[in-house]
C-alpha cells in the first residue's frame, strides 16, 4: 500500500520534471518583469497553476508540512438531543508552496500576491467531528509571498458531533473536540503543526466571542498525535473546547419558582391544623407546580435524565408528601373531635410523659398539665377547635338540660369524653409536628445532596 504511494509520487515526480523541461526551463521563478507597467501577466503563473493537482514539492520524499491554526468565533448551538455542537470558526492554513517563487525587486517591490484558490493546490485538512456538509464559501483567496509561503483562511461553519453530559444541567461544562487531520496525505506527504501557541488560539476566541448567548468559551486545549490505519499514519490534531452553560436563565426560571413553591409548602405547616384550608392550600400549590413543570418543559434538555429533573420530582415528592400529612392529621383530628376511639395505654402513658419533659410541640404550652385542662392548655393559640371541641357536645348538653335526672353520669362521662379528645387532640397535633420535623429533615437532606452533586 505504501509503496503503491510512494510509486504513484514518483510517477507524478517524473511527470511534472517533464513539464519542466517542457515549460519555463529548470526554475520554478516566476517571471514578473513587466508587472508594475502592465499589471500581472496571467501567462507568467499559467505554469504554476497547472501544477495545483500535485504536491507542491520537489523532492516528493519530504513531507509537505501543513500549520494549522483556528479562532472560534461563535458557539451557535449545542443540541443536547443529536449531541452536536454547532460554531463558526476561522481556519487558517501556512504551507510552503515550492512552485511559486519571484524576485521582488524585478516585480517593483510586490512581496505578496493573492491568488484564487481554485488555481492553487490546497491541503485538504477537514475536522474528522464534522458531521455536515460543507458550507465553504467558494472563490475564496489565498496570499501568497514571494517565497512560496502560502496563506490559506476560510471560514466554516463546524456542526460537530460531541458527546455531551447533561447530568449536571444548567451547571454543566462540556468538553468537544476538534480533530484536524488530512483525508489522503500519510505522514511520510504531510505532516501538521500549529502555527500559533494553542494559548494564543484560545486567547484570541475568548476576545471574539462577544456573544453573551448560552455557552461561554472557557479554554482550547490541544494534543496532537498520530492515527493508524490498516499501515498508514496520519498526522492529527486535537483540539479541546471546553465550554460552559451560563446558568442564570435556568436558575431564574426554574430553579427559583420551585424552590419558593416548595418553601410555601413548608411553610404551610404553620397553618393551623383544624382550619379546614391547609388542604385546598397545599392542592392548590401543588396544581401550580404542575403547571409550572408543563410549562417549563421545553427548557429542560430533551434527551437523559438530568440531576434537574430529579430535582423536580423530588420537590413534587415532597409536595405530595406535606399534603398526604395534612390528610392524615386532619382525619386525625376529624376523628379525634367526633368519636374518640379509646387510647391505647402506651399512647396515654406517652402523650403524658412526652409532653411535659420534652419541649415537642412548640403550639403545645410546656406547662400542658396532666389534667382535664388538657384542652384548654393547648388551644389559646387555636381558637378553632375550641368551637370544634365545643360543637360536640352542645346538642347533647341541650339535652341534658332537658332530664335532670341522670346529670351526674352523664357529666362525668362527658368530663371523660372531653379528656379523651383533648387527648386526641394533642396527640394529632404531636403528630403533625413529627412529621413537620421529618419533612424538614427529609427536604434539607435531599436539597444539600442535589447542591453537593451539582457542585462536583
Ligand atoms: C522575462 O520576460 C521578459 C519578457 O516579458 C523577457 O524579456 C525576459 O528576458 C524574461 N526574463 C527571464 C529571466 O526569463
Ligand atoms: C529528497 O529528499 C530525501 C530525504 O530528505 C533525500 O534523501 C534525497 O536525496 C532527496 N532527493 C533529491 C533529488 O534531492
Ligand atoms: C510550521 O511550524 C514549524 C514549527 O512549528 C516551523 O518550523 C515551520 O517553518 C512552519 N511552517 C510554515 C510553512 O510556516
Ligand atoms: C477533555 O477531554 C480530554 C479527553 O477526554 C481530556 O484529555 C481533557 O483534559 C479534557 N479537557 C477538559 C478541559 O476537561
Ligand atoms: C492569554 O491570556 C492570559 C491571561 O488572560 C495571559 O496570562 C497569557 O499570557 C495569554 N497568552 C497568550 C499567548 O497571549
Amino acid at each position: 500500500m505504501e509503496r503503491g504511494w510512494l510509486h504513484g509520487e514518483r510517477f507524478l515526480l517524473c511527470l511534472i520534471l517533464h513539464l519542466l523541461l517542457q515549460g519555463r526551463g529548470d526554475t520554478f521563478t516566476i517571471n514578473c518583469s513587466g508587472f508594475e507597467q502592465h499589471g500581472v501577466d496571467p501567462a507568467a503563473f499559467q505554469p504554476m497553476f497547472d501544477r495545483k493537482a500535485f504536491r507542491p514539492v520537489v523532492n516528493y520524499s519530504i513531507p509537505t508540512q501543513v500549520n494549522i491554526s483556528f479562532t472560534l468565533s461563535a458557539i451557535l448551538e449545542v443540541n443536547e438531543q443529536l449531541q452536536m455542537m454547532t460554531s463558526f470558526l476561522w481556519l487558517n492554513m501556512i504551507w510552503h508552496n515550492q512552485f511559486i517563487r519571484w524576485n521582488p525587486e524585478e516585480c517593483g517591490g510586490i512581496s505578496e500576491f493573492s491568488i484564487a484558490t481554485e488555481n492553487l493546490w490546497l491541503p485538504d485538512i477537514f475536522i474528522q467531528e464534522f458531521m455536515d456538509i460543507d458550507e465553504t464559501p467558494t472563490g475564496l483567496m489565498a496570499y501568497v509571498n514571494s517565497e512560496g509561503r502560502t496563506k490559506y483562511d476560510k471560514p466554516m461553519q463546524v456542526v460537530s458531533i460531541c458527546n455531551l453530559d447533561i447530568f449536571y444541567f444548567p451547571f454543566d461544562e462540556q468538553n468537544c473536540t476538534l480533530t484536524f487531520s488530512s483525508f489522503i496525505y500519510t505522514v511520510e506527504n504531510m505532516a501538521l503543526g500549529l502555527e500559533k501557541e494553542v494559548q494564543e488560539i484560545s486567547n484570541t476566541s475568548q476576545n471574539l466571542i462577544q456573544s453573551k448567548g448560552e455557552w461561554a468559551l472557557l479554554g482550547i486545549y490541544q494534543k496532537q498525535m498520530k492515527m493508524t490505519v490498516d499501515t498508514s499514519q496520519y498526522d492529527q490534531i486535537i483540539f479541546y473546547v471546553a465550554i460552559r452553560r451560563r446558568p442564570t436563565l435556568y436558575v431564574i426560571n426554574l430553579l427559583m419558582p420551585s424552590s419558593f413553591l416548595v418553601v410555601i409548602d413548608a411553610l404551610s405547616f404553620y397553618l393551623p391544623a383544624e382550619s379546614q384550608i391547609r388542604v385546598p392550600f397545599k392542592m392548590t400549590l401543588l396544581l401550580g407546580y404542575n403547571v409550572f413543570l408543563l410549562m417549563m418543559n421545553d427548557l429542560l434538555p430533551d434527551t437523559g435524565t438530568p440531576l434537574i429533573s430529579m430535582y423536580f420530582a423530588l420537590c413534587l415528592s415532597l409536595m405530595v408528601l406535606s399534603l398526604l400529612e395534612t390528610i392524615f392529621i386532619t382525619y386525625l383530628l376529624h376523628l379525634a373531635t367526633t368519636q374518640p376511639p379509646p387510647m391505647p395505654r402506651w399512647l396515654h402513658s406517652l402523650l403524658l410523659h412526652g409532653t411535659s419533659p420534652m419541649k415537642c410541640c412548640p403550639t403545645v404550652p410546656q406547662k400542658g398539665t396532666k389534667d382535664l385542662d388538657l384542652t384548654h392548655a393547648h388551644l389559646p393559640g387555636l381558637k378553632e377547635p375550641v368551637e370544634l371541641v365545643g360543637k360536640v357536645p352542645d346538642p347533647q348538653e341541650a339535652e341534658l338540660s332537658g332530664c335532670p335526672g341522670s346529670t351526674r353520669a352523664q357529666q362525668e362521662g362527658e368530663a371523660q369524653k372531653q379528656h379523651l379528645v383533648g387527648l386526641w387532640v394533642q396527640f394529632s397535633h404531636m403528630m403533625d409536628t413529627l412529621l413537620f420535623r421529618f419533612y424538614l429533615l427529609f427536604m434539607a437532606t435531599s436539597v444539600i445532596t442535589v447542591i453537593v452533586l451539582w457542585n462536583t
